[in-house]
C-alpha cells in the first residue's frame, strides 16, 4: 500500500502541506492511514512525505495509534504525484504482489472499498479503480488562446459512460512498476496510476466507489469531511 502525501495542497488555501492539516483535530494523513489499516488485508503502508518533512511525518505516525498488524514506513516524495508514487513503490518489499495506491487527500474512504479493490486484484485483475457515476455533465474545452479570452466547448462526452475515479486503486505489482517505468521513460504524465497502466494497453477494471471517498481539495471539502465524521460518531 502506497500513500502519496507529498502534495502542497495549494487549492486548500495557505498553510501546512494538505496531508498534515487537521480534520477534527487529527491530521488528514493519519485518517487516511487508519482508513487503509481498517482493511485486514493491508499489512504495510508506505507513506510518501513532502521531501523536507519525512521526519515530521514519521513522528506524527509514531504518535498516533494504528492497528498492531499494520507496519508503516515513510519515504521522501518528489515534485509530482507520479514521482512520489514511483518513490513509494521502490520501498515496497519484493514479496508483496498486490499493491494499492491511495491519495492521502481521501481520508474517509470506507474499508469496504479497500477490500473490494484488493479482492478484484486477487481475483486476477491487473488494475482496479473504484469509481462513481457523475452528477454533472462534463464538457471538453479548447484552452483559451490568450489570457482573458473565453474557453470554447469542443465536445460533450455521454455522461452515462463517464466515471469519476477515486482511490485506492489496486494493481498487480509488476504491472504497476512496469507502467511507471514506461511512462517515465516516455516523459509522459498521468493524474492517476491506472492511467499509466492504460497506456501500456493493459485492462483496467472498475468497481463501485463510495461518496465518502471524495478528495479533500478545496476549503468546502473540509466542511463536508467534518460533517461525515460527526455523522459517523452520532
Ligand atoms: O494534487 P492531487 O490532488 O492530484 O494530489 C493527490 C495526492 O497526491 C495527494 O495525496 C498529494 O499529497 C499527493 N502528491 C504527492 N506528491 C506530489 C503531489 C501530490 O504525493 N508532488
Amino acid at each position: 500500500m502506497v500513500i502519496p502525501a507529498a502534495g502542497r495542497g495549494v487549492r486548500l488555501g495557505p498553510g501546512a502541506p494538505k496531508a498534515l492539516r487537521a480534520l477534527n483535530g487529527t491530521p488528514i494523513l493519519v485518517h487516511a492511514v487508519r482508513a487503509m489499516a481498517a482493511s485486514r488485508a493491508v499489512s504495510l503502508v508506505v507513506v510518501v512525505a513532502p521531501a523536507d518533512g519525512a521526519a515530521e511525518v514519521k513522528n506524527l505516525l509514531d504518535d498516533h495509534a494504528l492497528p498492531d498488524r499494520t507496519d508503516y514506513v515513510v519515504v521522501p516524495g518528489g515534485d509530482t504525484r507520479q514521482e512520489s508514487v514511483h518513490l513509494g513503490l521502490k520501498a515496497v518489499p519484493d514479496d508483496i504482489t498486490t499493491v494499492l495506491v491511495h491519495d492521502a487527500a481521501r481520508p474517509l474512504v470506507p474499508a469496504e472499498v479497500v477490500d473490494t479493490v484488493i479482492e478484484a486484484v486477487r481475483d486476477g485483475a491487473v488494475a482496479v479503480v473504484p469509481a462513481l457515476p457523475l452528477a454533472d455533465t462534463v464538457k471538453e474545452i479548447e484552452p483559451a488562446e490568450r489570457p482573458g479570452d473565453p474557453e470554447r466547448v469542443v465536445a460533450t462526452p455521454v455522461r452515462a459512460r463517464l466515471r469519476a475515479v477515486q482511490t485506492p486503486q489496486g494493481f498487480d505489482r509488476d504491472t504497476l512498476v512496469n507502467a511507471h517505468a514506461t511512462v517515465a521513460l516516455a516523459g509522459e504524465g498521468a493524474t492517476d496510476d491506472a492511467g499509466m497502466v492504460e497506456k501500456l494497453g493493459a485492462p483496467v477494471v472498475v468497481v463501485p466507489g463510495h461518496e465518502e471517498a471524495f478528495k479533500v481539495t478545496r476549503p468546502l471539502d473540509l466542511v463536508l469531511a467534518e460533517a461525515v465524521l460527526a455523522r459517523r460518531r452520532a
